[in-house]
């Protein structure tokens, strides 16, 4: 198939979540089973040119954004590392020479609205600049989610692109564009779709719903949250119009990118490990206690954390139990950015409890590498999770998980039983700071008392695999059944 695959963020080149783990592997798998895909993103002015080895193509791609007119781009070409992917950037100085991605200071970028309807849009003018005729547009989140309104509407009947079908995957529901209705405007595509069954919500243009609405098919990276995003407590205002298309939607975990993320052959970590030799572990707990400026005990229970420091994330119930929590004989390690307060608070708790609270905020890959290899367990008290890859990245890492059991935490972490060992990790299901800490005292006492319990569990972990192979199977039975769709052939 021809693939072509829209989204805003995508690993090596710019990355705030998981979204960008998932558009930087999917496609490498796609291509090693034989499809011709390629990604399509925003050069941000953080891209360089030069350190990736892209290409200017000659020519450059008018893109028309409704009322404001044509505007007009320059294309670059790159490769996805270790691939023969093709990556078209897009450069526009008035949209992408900023800073951020999305914002700046923790202040989403004003004309976002117009930023994200120019990259699905340029996606659909794209093939022809290029020569390529796709089967199948993939688009990623409401920053793409234009592409199959567009599909749908404007394209319908273009000879290139017309006959394809789209894929919408919704890695977040809370996060939906929202915009002015002025913003039909730019979209050009009638103010007809500006209702109940389109594109608008509350008087606002929602493009998010536009996508759900308009895409052939849907996918969401988790079986439960896929069954939980039509319920009201997790749909965000839009359960109603996922269920009304639930018949077209389904669940598919992401992988891991085991190259990346093996304690085996990890050159982050100051030692590596394998579940059966565990003893580079114990100079990897010793390595981030030191970095974090911590007693360097092997006999007390490392917990790590890292993430967005967002609500989503738990943040607020871990705020109110952190205090309980310290009153154990535990240390907790701390590395991510998000809500100013929260780093405050941390903060806070840091200088109170400099010998058992580690906090680093910022964006550190590596040390977030040495954080799931040095710890024994890592907290994860999401409110919702659509999926969660540190989960995943730390049963790899013998790290035994506490999640809160929603969406894709649930799906990949399975709870500990005490009377046959089996399981790999520690869940809760109530959202909120007592049935943390319980669940953190679970594991703190399994640590100290049941060390029999702490190695069956470990071992668990450590063979535990969420391959790419699989999940990248299951996007091609999905583009499939999109195409069948579209072409009217079954369904
Ligand atoms: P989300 O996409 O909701 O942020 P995921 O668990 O899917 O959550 O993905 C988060 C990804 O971002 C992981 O690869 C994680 O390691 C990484 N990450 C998040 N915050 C940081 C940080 N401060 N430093 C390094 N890596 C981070
Ligand atoms: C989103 C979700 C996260 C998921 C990631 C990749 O950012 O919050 O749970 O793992 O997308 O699909």
């Amino acid at each position: 198939l021809n693939i072509l695959m829209a989204a805003s963020e995508c690993v090596p080149f710019a990355k705030e979540g998981g979204l960008a783990d998932v558009v930087g592997v999917l496609p490498r798998y796609l291509a090693r089973m034989g499809h011709d895909v390629r990604v399509v993103m925003p050069r941000y002015y953080r891209i360089d040119p030069e350190r990736y080895g892209l290409t200017r193509l000659p020519g450059v791609l008018v893109v028309p954004m409704g009322i404001m007119g044509n505007q007009y781009c320059g294309v670059w070409e790159g490769r996805l590392p270790g691939s023969d992917v093709p990556v078209y950037f897009l450069e526009h100085e008035g949209y992408y020479g900023r800073e951020g991605l999305y914002e700046e200071d923790n202040i989403g970028y004003m004309d976002n609205d117009n930023r994200f309807i120019f990259l699905s849009r340029a996606a659909m003018e794209l093939p022809r600049m290029i020569g390529f005729a796709p089967d199948v547009f993939h688009a990623h989140d409401w920053h793409t989610a234009a592409v199959p309104v567009f599909l749908n509407t404007l394209y319908r009947d273009d000879p290139l692109v017309g006959g394809a079908a789209s894929v919408l995957t919704i890695h977040n529901m809370q996060h939906q564009g929202n915009f002015y209705p002025g913003a039909m405007e730019v979209l050009g595509i009638g103010w007809e779709h500006f209702t109940f069954l389109g594109l608008e919500k509350d008087n606002q243009t929602n493009l998010l719903k536009g996508g759900i609405y308009h895409a052939t098919v849907l996918n969401t990276v988790s079986e439960g949250y896929a069954r939980e995003m039509q319920t009201p407590e997790y749909g965000w205002g839009l359960d109603g119009v996922v269920r009304a298309r639930a018949a077209d939607l389904v669940g598919i975990l992401n992988g891991v990118d085991y190259d990346e993320w093996n304690p085996e052959t990890d050159p982050h970590i100051v030692a590596n490990y394998s579940s059966a030799d565990l003893s580079g572990k114990k100079l990897c707990k010793r390595d981030v206690q030191r970095f974090f400026g911590l007693p360097e005990r092997e006999d007390v229970p490392l917990f790590g954390m890292v993430g967005r420091l967002v609500k989503q994330k738990g943040i607020d119930i871990l705020a109110e139990a952190i205090p309980r929590i310290l009153a154990l004989d535990v240390q907790v390690v701390m590395l991510g950015a998000g809500e100013p307060w929260s780093h405050f608070y941390f903060g806070d708790v840091k200088s109170a409890c400099p010998e058992q609270f580690g906090l680093y905020i910022g964006y550190n890959n590596g040390l977030s590498h040495r954080i799931e290899a040095g710890s024994d367990f890592f907290v994860m008290p999401s409110a919702f999770e659509p999926c969660g890859l540190n989960q995943m990245y730390s049963l790899r890492y013998g790290t035994l998980p506490v999640v809160r059991a929603t969406g894709g935490l649930d799906d990949s972490v399975e709870n500990f039983d005490e009377q046959n060992l089996t399981g790999n990790g520690f869940k809760f299901w109530s959202h909120d700071a007592d049935s943390l800490f319980d669940t953190v005292g679970w594991a703190v006492h399994t640590w100290y008392h049941r060390k029999d319990a702490m190695s069956a569990l470990i071992g668990n972990a450590m063979a535990q695999r969420f391959t790419w192979e699989d999940s990248a199977g299951a996007y091609e039975e999905l583009y499939f059944r999109a195409l069948r769709k579209r072409l009217g052939v079954g369904v």
